[in-house]
């Protein structure tokens, strides 16, 4: 069964008192106006994860996410971290491939490879990112550039792998910058995705996998992207800052 999802990316903010009220106020709103059917995720930075994980603990919908993983096992790696840190702290998720982190950091396709080999490897499950630049899409190629990022990363995973992965399209003209893609627009790219991983996997892992859409997802433009027959929720970054925000997009199935 295909799960519907709402993963809120905390990004570099927050500080600790301000990380644990945010979560105290998402945990207290979705305890009370959220019914069963959705699987909540916060993905606060690193040095939060354990305190932000212990507030949820007695929550069944809510979801602990790292924001990023090494993708080797331990050693002299100065300032990483590694999936069986992230496991030992309670993470469940961890986001992979975000475009920050492709063109901040340099992460390439192989990279990213291992950090889906590493996380799986652990028993946690990567929400793997894709999406286009301006430019890509201008020149009509953003099916082309994103089914390449699909296969390029996530192609060598076996069929048993790939059913722990949830795929993230967020088009990189459209993450915070206040314009999000027409429902049309994403519902096509969903589609499109979900066809390529038809093609890498078996059939029946395709169409279960989650698709969430990101980028600029807002209380007021949730709901008609969710309504999207291949748009399975929702990674959110900017508006999963604030509960209130937050909340009404995870209600907006
Ligand atoms: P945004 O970010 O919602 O602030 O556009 C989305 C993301 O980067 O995951």
């Amino acid at each position: 069964m295909r799960k519907r999802i709402v993963a809120g990316n905390w990004k570099m903010n927050k500080t600790y008192e301000e990380a644990l009220s945010l979560v105290s106020e998402i945990d207290n709103m979705v305890r009370d106006e959220v019914n069963g059917d959705v699987t909540v995720i916060v993905a606060p930075p690193f040095p939060f994860l354990q305190s932000v994980g212990k507030l949820t603990q007695g929550n069944d919908l809510m979801h602990l996410a790292a924001q990023n993983i090494s993708e080797h096992d331990s050693g002299a790696f100065t300032g990483e971290v590694s999936a069986s840190m992230l496991k030992s702290v309670g993470t469940e998720y961890v986001i992979i491939g975000h475009s920050e982190r492709r063109m901040y950091h340099h992460e390439d396709a192989q990279t990213l490879y291992k950090k889906l080999k590493a996380a799986i490897a652990q028993g946690i499950k990567p929400i793997f990112c894709c999406g286009e630049p301006l430019e890509e899409r201008d020149a009509d190629r953003h099916f082309e550039y994103v089914g390449k990022q699909l296969h390029d990363s996530l192609s060598y995973l076996s069929n048993e792998e790939f059913d722990q992965v949830t795929v993230a399209y967020e088009p990189i003209w459209a993450i915070g910058t206040g314009r999000t893609a027409s429902s049309q627009q994403a519902q096509e790219m969903h589609a499109y995705i979900r066809e390529q991983l038809s093609r890498m996997f078996d059939a029946e892992a395709a169409h279960n996998t989650s698709i969430l859409y990101g980028g600029s997802c807002n209380p007021s433009n949730a709901q008609e992207l969710f309504a999207q027959p291949d748009v399975d929720g929702g990674l959110i970054g900017g508006a999963s800052l604030k509960s209130r925000d937050f909340t009404d997009i995870i209600k907006s199935f």
